[in-house]
């Protein structure tokens, strides 16, 4: 059991990782040590006592208490606010008791209660010891006869070691150009990521990564290869806050968990809530390290499906937007199936008066002019020729020209006194509704019942306006956390009722992507972005947390690119390669080249999908990047090397390798040797690039 307890507290150890908490000689519970496991149990410090010398700077401010309420002097920033029934905003939280439950994710559950009123808080620590993550979540419960207010409630708060100065990693952007990586100092104050969009968001994700500010704790930061980091997520899908602060006394922490901004949940009596869950987990082997050991958590912990290898696809929404009918796309399904691919999915438009974007969302019945015979003839078409068939839905959205809005104008979002504010030309349906929610697993069993579908396209094309529910049966600022709630009911309802079919999360692109989405979505569209040079960015953004099997990337038309169908196909291949272009208007010589490219990926994909990811050079930084997928049992890796423009008599740098078995021998595609793991990895190879060329390179061992 890797949970272990001493005269003071808890020690939470994972492989190589450890965790540990206790009770100061105040009686708080304090974070004692995150960093890697230590030999012996009396390695880990004891909890800080409390200290303090003036009437301004109190024990309080420099004791790392794990949950904090807001209460006291301690200025810092709180993980729980409550107003109680008769008024007073004050959580005083003391330790009651702790459990520990064995199994194969073993617990640890701390409870505490208010001396005063009846609140009792249950810290909830899980550890997947093999994976070196630690989860945690909190469950609040009312224990009287009134209701209390809940302001704030978070997930986590992870304390950095004392002594450090720390910068912090996270990732930027917004709709078609997410997933920018930023990486800077924290000082005293406070950094705060959230999303007020009712969607994790295009704009920042809910993860970080911390490492030592190597401008002041010298030499110490990580880079892609070495050095400490500290990381963690929250699984969560609507609006999230991280708060990074350093304190006045240069303590560093992060809070994680959902937004409190116009955020309130009314907690009745006997009510218990539990807050999303957060991750986190510790590494000395870098921001690589760090990366791999999501992915593999997420590949074999999060991910709803069994390991499934994701197929090749077509999806001709970059080429004929809403211009679908059965006789076109049974055209392009053809040519698809000739070049190898192995799942087509109709997009947008196929619904009954979708000839546009300004109408017919929620009417979710085939057009009568572009489908007479239903969908069963392009099904039963894309089936013959040997390929699955997925469709493309928005459960979530209202035309207001639409049987749906004409029939339920109360079921969106809305304040009544104020206008409709319109995205798209639509409205968000309230899912925080169960009538809502009801309809819209009839609605989507039903297709899923009747029609042969293999895969559904999940899209969300908008971020929230009015945020009202008029008829809210209690606090209408629940809203935000109820209508996440409804769409994972929803989502979750249809895939287990229709197991077999494969998701994809798609908001806009990447507007929707986090690990709360992912216990329910295979895979993820990166981005409306089609261009492989951001599209190549995008996965060194994504791929901090998220593995390649789970990425979605297309090779779509780029009229008058200078980049080669061979450069673009390269680029997809590094996750789930699939083609967006107009088929039937490609010359015979791009088909026969894509069909080769396609049988290439079909060789070199388990290695991409399931290989561990090395970054060997980054294309948000360079000119020439690099990615390298290494089998578990290190027996070969694949390559993919990209240059964009460098000045004609740049010489490329030598490619240094990793991840390769430093004694055995491996060649490589393209290089007369046969040399060590280590020869490659310290002396690398090199490779010739023209301006904007590519290349895939196997390795093998012999
Ligand atoms: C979003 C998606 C696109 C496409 C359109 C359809 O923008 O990201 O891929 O599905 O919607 O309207």
């Amino acid at each position: 059991m890797p949970i272990f307890t001493n005269s003071t507290g808890w020690i939470l150890a994972t492989r190589s990782t450890a965790y540990a908490l206790g009770l100061n000689d105040a009686g708080a519970l304090t974070h004692c040590y995150w960093g890697p496991r230590l030999p012996d149990l009396a390695d880990y410090p004891p909890p800080p006592s409390p200290g303090g010398w003036s009437s301004f700077n109190l024990p309080a401010q420099l004791t790392p208490e794990e949950f904090p309420g807001y209460t006291g002097n301690t200025f810092i920033e709180p993980c729980l606010k409550v107003t109680f029934a008769d008024g007073v905003r004050n959580v005083v939280l003391g330790y009651v008791g702790a459990t520990i439950l064995p199994g194969p994710v073993p617990t640890l559950a701390i409870t505490l209660e208010d001396g005063f009123y009846p609140l009792r808080v249950t810290l909830l620590y899980r550890l997947y010891e093999a994976y070196d993550l630690l989860e945690r979540a909190v469950r609040i419960e009312n224990l009287g006869t009134e209701p209390m207010l809940i302001e704030r409630i978070w997930s986590a708060l992870w304390h950095l070691p004392q002594d450090g100065r720390y910068r912090l990693r996270h990732m930027v952007g917004r709709h078609l150009d997410e997933a920018i990586l930023r990486h800077e100092p924290l000082s005293e104050g406070v950094k705060r990521l959230e999303s007020r969009r009712l969607a994790s968001s295009h704009h920042h994700s809910p993860w970080f990564a911390v490492d030592r500010d190597p401008a002041i704790d010298l030499g110490q930061g990580a880079d892609e290869g070495t050095g400490e980091v500290w990381f963690g997520a929250l699984a969560w899908s609507g609006n999230w806050q991280i708060a990074a602060e350093v304190t006045d006394f240069g303590s560093t922490r992060i809070g994680l968990g959902l937004n409190d901004w116009d955020f309130a949940w009314r907690l009745g009596a006997g009510e218990t809530f539990t807050t999303p869950v957060s991750y986190a987990g510790y590494t000395a082997a870098g921001f690589g390290a760090m990366s791999r050991c999501w992915h593999t958590f997420i590949r074999e912990v999060i991910l709803p499906g069994a390991r499934q290898v994701q197929k090749v696809f077509y999806n001709s929404w970059e080429a004929t937007h809403f211009d679908v009918d059965e006789a076109s796309q049974i055209d392009l399904a053809a040519i698809a199936a000739s070049l190898g691919v192995e799942l087509f999915v109709l997009d947008d438009g196929w619904f009954a008066g979708r000839n546009d974007d300004t109408a017919a969302l929620g009417d979710w019945r085939p057009d009568p002019h572009k489908f007479p015979h239903g969908l069963t003839p392009l099904i039963r078409r894309v089936h013959e020729l040997g390929m699955a068939f997925g469709l493309w839905i928005e459960p979530e959205m209202v035309s207001p020209k639409s049987e749906l809005y004409r029939t339920h104008p109360d079921w969106v979002l809305h304040f009544p006194t104020r206008a409709r504010t319109e995205s798209r030309h639509q409205l968000i349906l309230n899912l925080a509704r169960p009538d809502v929610q009801d309809h819209l697993i009839a609605q989507f069993d039903r297709l899923l019942t009747e029609q042969s579908i293999d895969f559904i396209k999940w899209d969300m094309n908008r971020n929230v306006s009015e945020p009202g529910w008029p008829a809210a049966p209690g606090e209408p600022r629940e809203v935000w956390v109820r209508y996440i709630e409804g769409v994972y009911r929803v989502w979750g309802t249809l895939r287990e009722r229709h197991p077999h079919v494969v998701w994809q999360n798609c908001s806009g692109g990447g507007g929707r992507v986090d690990l709360g989405l992912m216990r329910l979505a295979d895979q993820f569209q990166l981005s409306d972005n089609i261009d492989p040079t951001r599209f190549l960015a995008m996965q060194e953004g994504f791929s901090q947390i998220f593995p390649a099997n789970t990425m979605h990337a297309w090779v779509a038309d780029l009229p008058a690119s200078h980049l080669s169908l061979r450069f673009r196909f390269h680029v997809s291949m590094c996750g789930i390669l699939g083609l967006g272009g107009h088929l039937a208007q490609w010359t015979p010589e791009e088909r026969d080249e894509a069909a080769a490219l396609i049988a290439q990926y079909k060789t070199i994909r388990t290695l991409v999908q399931f290989g561990a990811l090395y970054r060997l050079r980054s294309p948000q930084r360079h000119a020439f990047a690099a990615v390298l997928y290494v089998a578990p049992d290190r027996s070969e890796a694949v390559l993919f090397a990209f240059r964009t423009h460098l000045p004609a008599q740049t010489r490329l740098p030598p490619l240094r390798l990793q991840g390769l078995d430093p004694q055995r021998h491996y060649t490589i595609e393209g290089q007369p040797e046969v040399r060590s793991g280590a020869a490659w990895m310290h002396l690398g190879l090199h490779l010739h690039l023209d301006d904007f060329a590519s290349c895939v390179v196997q390795i093998r061992q012999v």
